[in-house]
């Protein structure tokens, strides 16, 4: 099973994703974002569970055709179980079942938690173990401890919002727009993260984060003040506030890093992507000899690659997965004691 051609399958969210692997190695990937929820502000759930319907067959066949190979080259399944949207995990699934029932081949569900925290590692055959992992996207802020795949000591985690959860939340509130977070990343670029300063959070003897305070704080401001005023400095709103919740997950993350002494720090999920945050840790780091590891920018968000990579390291820790697996839309990591 080592070197086998993976076909891995995405579908959990509002990204159409396929990608094909030769054991740990990346041969191809295609992620079609779907454009149909940009004018709604947020994802629609009825609209993706139909957009992957109709982008999952050509995004499929685009991935074969563009590495040479067709159907019968594929020698194992791999998509996403959960969490993610009901009716969007079910399409990928059902057709992944249908592939590997029809080929005769191997299926891997995977997690796609699983999935964003090993996609930092993609193409390698070996994983520097154990780390500190910082999860941060859409529905996650965790820190987790990690010896191995599936063995994982919660650290912390958010008592409210995820910290993507609170980019998108705000980029609403500011007028700047859907996707949040890529946008707040970009307008922050040029402007002054200290024009104002935000609070940021912490609890006393515990590595946990909160980002709905922070939501209240960005709303109250923006409704003391004029509407002219928030249009003309909505970079620099924007910049300051990414600053605080930069400064609470470098806060919380390098805090347990010490404690825990850990000289390995892993970032994963959506927010990863952002530059500030990886500005701001790269320096840390380096101050204090820690090995950063942030996964390449293209598999940061929802993909297809570190699904058929999770499914690499599943064949080879545990069996593939019966045909009648179930979607899991809140399916959560397992943690030990
Ligand atoms: O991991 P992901 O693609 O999907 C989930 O599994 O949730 O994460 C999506 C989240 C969104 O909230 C999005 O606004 C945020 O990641 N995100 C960013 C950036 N790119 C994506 N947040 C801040 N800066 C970015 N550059
Ligand atoms: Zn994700």
């Amino acid at each position: 099973m080592s070197d086998s051609i993976i076909l891995g399958i995405e579908t959990s969210c509002d990204e159409t994703a396929a990608a094909l692997f030769r054991g740990p190695e990346l041969i191809h990937h295609i992620t079609a974002t779907q454009l149909v929820h940009t004018s709604y502000g947020g994802v629609v759930p009825e609209y993706a569970s139909r957009e992957h319907n109709k982008l999952l067959g050509p995004v499929v066949k685009g991935v074969l055709e563009q590495s040479d190979m067709g159907l019968k080259d594929i020698e194992a399944v791999a998509v996403t179980q959960g969490p993610g949207l009901a009716g969007s995990l079910l399409v990928g699934l059902s057709y992944a079942k249908g592939l590997a029932l029809g080929l005769e081949v191997p299926l891997f569900g995977v997690n796609h938690i699983e999935g964003h925290i090993f996609a930092n590692f993609i193409g390698q055959r070996e994983l520097p173990l154990p780390f500190l992992c910082l999860l941060v996207s859409g529905g996650h802020t965790q820190l987790i401890h990690v010896e191995s795949p599936q063995k994982y000591n919660l650290i912390g985690q958010t008592r409210d919002d995820a910290a993507g959860e609170a980019f998108d939340k705000v980029a609403r509130l500011l007028g700047i727009g859907y996707p949040g977070g890529p946008l707040i990343d970009r307008i922050s670029q040029q402007a002054d993260p200290d024009f104002h300063h935000f609070p940021r959070s912490s609890f006393e003897g515990s590595y946990d984060f909160s980002f709905s305070g922070l939501k209240t704080n960005v709303l109250q401001y923006v409704q003391k003040n004029s509407p002219d005023f928030i249009r003309e400095n909505k970079a620099s709103i924007a910049a300051s506030f990414q600053e605080a919740v930069v400064d609470v997950l470098m806060q919380q993350t390098l805090t347990a890093a010490a404690d825990l002494h850990h000289k390995r720090i892993v970032l994963a999920g959506g927010v990863a992507a952002n530059s500030r945050l990886r500005e701001k840790m790269t320096q840390a780091a380096t101050q204090e000899n820690i090995e950063l590891f942030q996964p390449d920018l293209r598999f940061c968000t929802d993909n297809a690659a570190m699904i058929a990579y999770m499914a690499y390291w599943k064949s080879i820790i545990s069996e593939p997965d019966k045909l009648d697996i179930a979607a899991i839309p809140n399916l959560k990591l397992s943690f030990l004691e």
